[in-house]
């Protein structure tokens, strides 16, 4: 089955979010919209709105969060929904059982929604493939494929910040190769229409059909970060590294790490993002990460919002707002 499609359902409403790629442009503007209009629920007394009262939330995360696992969590509650966070070393997995057979006793309990972050790509598309009719699954990371609600919650801190998207220069520096992250914000960041996506690293850390995404690839930190909007730093993700692709981190620093100094060819209003967990003194600087134009924390903070507006949308208790004009 393909995969663009397994995303949808048979009226064309989104039922499952497993990767940012072949989503309509309209469908992430209203993600965006629904989460602005979520911010304000945690600014309430009682933080919470019944969109999800009565429904079932499954977090099975076979692959250690901090981040995302909480956001999530936090995000179903505010929906009133009931949450089920699931110990896979604790689970009947150590003993094994396999991913289709936890996935079906699960869907035996009633549940209504799989939260899944799997080391292995397509994890989360193979529980979608087989999901009982009425159960939505939402991709928090698979493997080095995707990680769409991770750029989602980025693509609206840079709205947040910057505005509309069409004149932003976008910049990501370090592992591509290895990140789920980097993948779904360029087709995020396409998507929306930015001017300009460039990846920047050392060419053992950049795949070779980078160019075929629609990016500019620049091995050169100083010359990639010119006159760019926004810098999204990520960290050496060595969990996925079969082997050595750098000498060393202090000589990655050296050449790639983000200090002030590095940044002066960017604009000087340029923000700084990074999904974390960020490495101190080996991809960004301290003084960067907590300097005056960092993000990352606003990240953080709109991830809950974010994935608020996913879920409901997922399970369709989002009303469709009216288009609005796309530049
Ligand atoms: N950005 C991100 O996915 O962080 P966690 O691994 O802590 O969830």
């Amino acid at each position: 089955m393909d995969k663009r499609n397994l995303q949808l359902d048979d009226n064309g409403q989104l039922r499952h979010f497993l990767t940012i790629e072949g989503l309509k442009r309209q469908l992430l503007v209203d993600i965006l919209d629904a989460a602005e209009s979520f911010t304000s629920v945690t600014e309430q007394t009682v933080k919470k709105v019944p969109l999800l009262r009565g429904k079932t939330i499954v977090n099975l995360f076979f692959e250690s969060s901090t981040r995302t696992r909480t956001t999530f969590e936090l995000a179903a509650k505010r929906l009133s929904a009931d949450v089920l966070n699931i110990n896979v070393n604790a689970s009947a997995t150590t003993k094994g059982e396999t991913l289709l057979d936890t996935q079906r006793n699960l869907e035996a309990m009633h549940c209504d929604m799989f939260v899944v972050r799997h080391a292995v790509s397509g994890a989360a598309h193979f529980i979608a493939r087989h999901a009982a009719p009425h159960v939505s699954v939402i991709n928090a990371g698979d493997g080095r494929h995707s990680h769409p609600t991770q750029a989602m919650l980025d693509m609206f801190t840079i709205r947040r910040h910057k505005g509309e998207f069409h004149k932003l220069r976008v910049a990501i520096v370090g592992d591509i190769l290895h990140s789920r992250v980097a993948r779904s914000q360029i087709h995020a960041l396409s998507t929306l229409g930015v001017e300009e996506i460039r990846v920047i690293g050392p060419r053992t850390l950049i795949p070779a059909e980078a160019h075929t995404l629609g990016v500019h690839v620049h091995h050169d930190l100083r010359g990639g970060l010119r006159d760019v909007d926004v810098i999204i730093t990520l960290r050496l993700q060595h969990e996925r590294m079969g082997g050595a692709f750098l000498p060393s981190e202090h000589e990655y620093f050296q050449l790639y790490g983000l200090t002030e100094a590095g940044l002066e060819t960017a604009k000087p209003d340029a923000i700084i993002m990074h999904p974390g967990p960020i490495n101190r003194g080996v991809e960004i600087d301290s003084a960067v990460a907590d300097g005056p134009r960092s993000v990352i924390l606003d990240q953080v903070a709109h991830g809950t919002a974010v994935r608020m507006a996913i879920m409901a949308k997922a399970m369709q208790r989002l009303p469709t707002p009216p288009a609005r004009e796309l530049h």
